[in-house]
């Protein structure tokens, strides 16, 4: 395993960091429920592994993610630098409509009290007496960043939280939220077919900022072709994908049969072919990616050891360029 620091922080985080959204289950990620004894077992995996990161959200299946964690979390605390965030409830306390799901409905709230209750309920639903980082899941456009962030500064004195990134945001947003208090990282979507916030590499390096990515894998639908020949209910978030429609799904297992000579040639999975077309974009890149299985845990982790030609790169460079460019 490699590992990096969290910006400016004194966190050092491994380099493939493991995603829990999948494990909080529900319509969103409908083809899997796990218990805690199982997320346990994912845990030890990835500290056998070298994977010390882990993400999570109160959003992901609605407090479930977060509650599944925490019980898996018991006697393994001290092993992870747990992540969740913040600014996304379903309280029905005010703030924005963002979106519904699982039968309730999320509104964006970043006032100073809202960010406060996120923390304090995460700590609660996790058992846990302090997060190591919280993320600003997306970023506010109505309550002015100052309040945010001073109440972010107040957890931290408290010992609540030990570092603050942003999600969803943009380097403008980083700039801004920087006037207040130090910005360890962004966590920012990013993969082969979807890299338009290669924009924040400039920021990230001026600010000495990490670049969390994730969906590198656009949820499970780059890794293969299992999720590609798939049918998921409406709820699933990859039939949500763009990716899983015509001509899209039929150009993506196209593109896969393109490179799969890559993949004999550099003795790989397709996932981490794709994923290090990922890494080879910066060097800031953290590799957050979601697991429910340990074999895909465990095949993500070579990904590390994996060094593609440039000739390579850019040639699946066009070839999803090929994709991009086929219209609805
Ligand atoms: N900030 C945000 O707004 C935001 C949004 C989305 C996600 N996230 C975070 O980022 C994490 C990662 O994103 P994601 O889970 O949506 O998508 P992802 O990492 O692109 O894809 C996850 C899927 O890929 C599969 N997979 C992983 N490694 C594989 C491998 N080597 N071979 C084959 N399949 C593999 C997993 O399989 P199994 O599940 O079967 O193990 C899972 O179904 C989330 O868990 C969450 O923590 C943040």
């Amino acid at each position: 395993m490699l590992y990096q620091k969290l910006g400016k922080t004194d966190i050092e985080v491994s380099r493939i960091a493991f995603g829990a959204w999948g494990i909080g289950g529900g319509n969103v990620w409908s083809d899997l429920t796990v218990d805690a004894a199982h997320v346990g077992e994912l845990l030890d995996q990835a500290s056998d592994l070298g994977i010390n990161y882990v993400d999570t959200a109160p959003v992901y299946g609605i407090g479930t993610s977060e509650k599944i964690l925490g019980k898996a979390l018991k006697g393994r605390r001290e092993r992870f630098i747990v992540q969740t965030k913040c600014s996304l409830n379903w309280r029905n306390e005010g703030g924005q409509f963002e979106y519904e799901r699982d039968g309730y409905i999320v509104n964006r709230d970043h006032r100073a009290q809202a960010i406060r209750k996120d923390t304090e309920e995460s700590l609660l639903r996790m058992e846990l007496d302090h997060i190591d980082v919280l993320v600003v899941h997306r970023v506010s456009s109505v309550v002015p960043v100052q309040e945010t962030m001073e109440e972010l500064q107040k957890l931290i004195k408290e010992g609540k939280i030990r570092a603050v990134m942003l999600s969803n945001s943009t380097p403008s947003d980083f700039r801004e939220y920087s006037r207040f208090g130090i910005v360890a990282g962004v966590q920012e979507k990013f993969s082969l077919l979807n890299d338009a916030k290669r924009e924040y590499f400039e920021t990230c390096g001026t600010y000495d900022a990490v670049f969390q990515v994730y969906g590198s894998l656009e949820e499970g639908i780059l890794a293969g072709t299992k999720v590609l020949n798939s049918v998921y209910g409406e709820g699933d978030i990859r039939s949500k994908s763009k990716w899983m429609k015509e001509p899209y799904r039929t150009g993506l297992l196209q593109m896969k049969e393109k490179l799969d000579p890559l993949c004999e040639k550099y003795s790989c999975s397709y996932a981490n072919l794709v994923q290090a077309w990922t890494l080879a974009q910066n060097d800031k890149i953290n590799l957050l990616t979601g697991f429910r299985h340990k074999e895909t845990m465990n095949d993500t982790c070579k990904v590390l050891d994996l060094c593609v030609d440039k000739e390579d790169l850019e040639y699946m460079t066009k070839c999803r360029d090929d994709v991009r460019e086929l219209t609805l």
